[in-house]
């Protein structure tokens, strides 16, 4: 049997996600709060009626800044704003953009009770403080990780697909 240089020496054994995202970079540095915003914009351009993204990050770390550029590339009505407050905000407009911030909500019965104005499936769904608890409400989501330098302002975006073609859309982004 031949083994030439660049032949597969065996089976490759297949790395868990988590074990490929400390093996490669960001996928996204964003020097500035306008490059947030920006990435928001493109990340726009490849959603549709039904989609869920759910991010996550330490406070400050440009959620909010991101959906902002996420609504401006849908073209929705109404500032984006930290959803605190009213823990959902629906944003009108061809494609309506549901903007929830979960820090208070502790289950999914919750989140389905908001009894929003829209129907999530004719919606984008932007969800921060939201891992763990509203994955469930869509078979597909887009997980979408910021984080901060240690030092300085950089912000660093990781995308995670889970299911649909979530894989597809993503690397279309890249
Ligand atoms: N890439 C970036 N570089 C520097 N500042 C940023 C960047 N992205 C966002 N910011 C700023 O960080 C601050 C907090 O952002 P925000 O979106 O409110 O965070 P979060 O919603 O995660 O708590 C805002 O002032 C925002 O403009
Ligand atoms: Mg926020």
């Amino acid at each position: 049997m031949h083994h030439g240089p660049g032949r597969p020496m065996g089976p490759r054994i297949p790395l868990t996600p988590q074990q490929r995202e400390a093996l490669s970079g960001p996928d996204f540095v964003l020097p500035q709060a306008s490059d947030t915003f920006e990435l928001g914009r493109r990340l726009a351009a490849v959603l549709r009626a039904g989609d869920l993204l759910v991010l996550t990050g330490p406070l400050g770390a440009g959620k909010t800044a991101l959906v902002q550029g996420i609504g401006a590339g849908l073209g929705v009505g109404g500032t984006v704003v930290s959803p605190t407050f009213v823990i959902a905000r629906v944003h009108r407009g061809p494609l309506p953009l549901v903007h929830v911030d979960a820090y208070r909500l502790r289950s999914m019965a919750e989140v389905d009770d908001l009894d929003l104005d829209v129907d999530a499936a004719d919606a984008v769904t932007a969800v921060e403080w939201g891992a763990g608890l509203v994955e469930q409400l869509s078979d597909a989501h887009l997980e979408i990780a910021i984080d901060r330098a240690e030092v300085g302002e950089e912000r660093y975006v990781r995308l995670f697909p889970h299911g649909g073609d979530w894989a597809e859309r993503v690397a279309s982004l890249r």
